[in-house]
């Protein structure tokens, strides 16, 4: 069983030729809403690869809110212990996506920013039961160290995904057993140019693995040794949530593969979320991340 703890997001996104430049206004070709937030998508991904998934997580007690929980429902995710409130808004994200896919992001985190250490609490028994637990940092860093500090060792396997990129010297970084940065992400997260460097500061700061998604240059996993996979050949329309597909299928795949085969079968998954537009619209299906794992086309 697979455990999300984090973010809700409904995302505004702007089609635009490129993402305008601090002072600079573009003019955009269209505006729609996805469902969104990393640790929503992270929930839908592996939920729609087939495993059994609880998200854990707040809302605001609003049509953003409702829109949120229904679609993560349809996708079979269990989010009986998600809270509503009155008194935040459902937190947004404001994304501009341009001709190549690439993106930006800004969120505002509303009911998220609440998910506190009491919440924590209130959920724990179930948190410690997961086998995997797939958390971010779109919910605040205390909760994510109050988290980290509760859990038993061993149980459940951790994948955190420093995504936004802060400070985590205060996260008890020997209890993470998978970090997930972009590459951007882990050259922030140390200060540091070359993702070789970066890496082995986290791991000597107690990381187990270091997994960076290096978009079109692969991924990299960085333990005992360094190894690449190298990225699977796709059309790109939109990469939002290519890492949020990343990780819901690295959750699912790290319990029933090696670690490289892991890693290979996330990277397809994140690949093809490459092909749609949207966050969650975009999470591919296991008959899909399977074809392409094994060389086949994209439907
Ligand atoms: O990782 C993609 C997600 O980041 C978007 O869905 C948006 O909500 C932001 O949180």
């Amino acid at each position: 069983m697979i455990v999300v703890l984090g973010s809700a997001n409904m995302d505004v996104v702007t089609e635009v030729s490129r993402i305008p430049r601090p002072g600079e206004t573009v003019a955009g070709k269209s505006m729609r809403h996805y469902l969104g937030g990393k640790g929503a998508n992270q929930a839908v991904a592996a939920a729609r690869l087939g495993a059994s998934v609880f998200f854990f997580g707040k809302v605001g007690r609003d049509p953003f809110g409702e829109r949120l929980l229904e679609g993560l429902r349809a996708d079979g995710v269990d989010v009986t212990a998600v809270e509503s409130m009155d008194e935040e808004a459902t937190g947004t994200a404001s994304i501009w996506v341009e001709e190549s896919g690439e993106n930006a992001i800004a969120c505002v985190p509303g009911a998220n920013g609440t998910v506190d250490a009491d919440y924590v609490d209130r959920i724990f028994h179930r948190v410690a039961a997961a086998d995997v637990l797939l958390l971010q940092l779109e919910i605040p860093l205390d909760t994510v160290v109050y988290l980290l500090g509760r859990l038993p060792r061993g149980r459940p396997l951790v994948i955190l995904d420093p995504s936004p990129a802060q400070d985590l010297s205060r996260l008890p970084l020997r209890r993470v057993d998978v970090l997930t940065p972009n590459r951007t992400e882990l050259l922030a997260l140390t200060h540091m140019d070359d993702m070789e460097s970066a890496a082995g500061a986290l791991l000597r700061a107690g990381v187990g693995s270091v997994v960076c998604k290096a978009g079109e240059d692969g991924a990299f996993w960085f333990g005992e040794t360094a190894h690449h996979v190298p990225a699977l050949p796709v059309a790109v329309v939109d990469t939002t949530a290519a890492g949020d597909a990343f990780n819901g299928a690295l959750a699912c795949a790290i319990m029933e593969r090696s670690m490289m085969d892991a890693i290979r079968w996330a990277s397809a998954a994140g690949a093809l979320a490459t092909t749609k537009a949207g966050a969650q619209p975009s999470l591919p299906c296991r008959t899909d991340v399977d074809r392409l794992y094994r060389g086949g086309a994209v439907s």
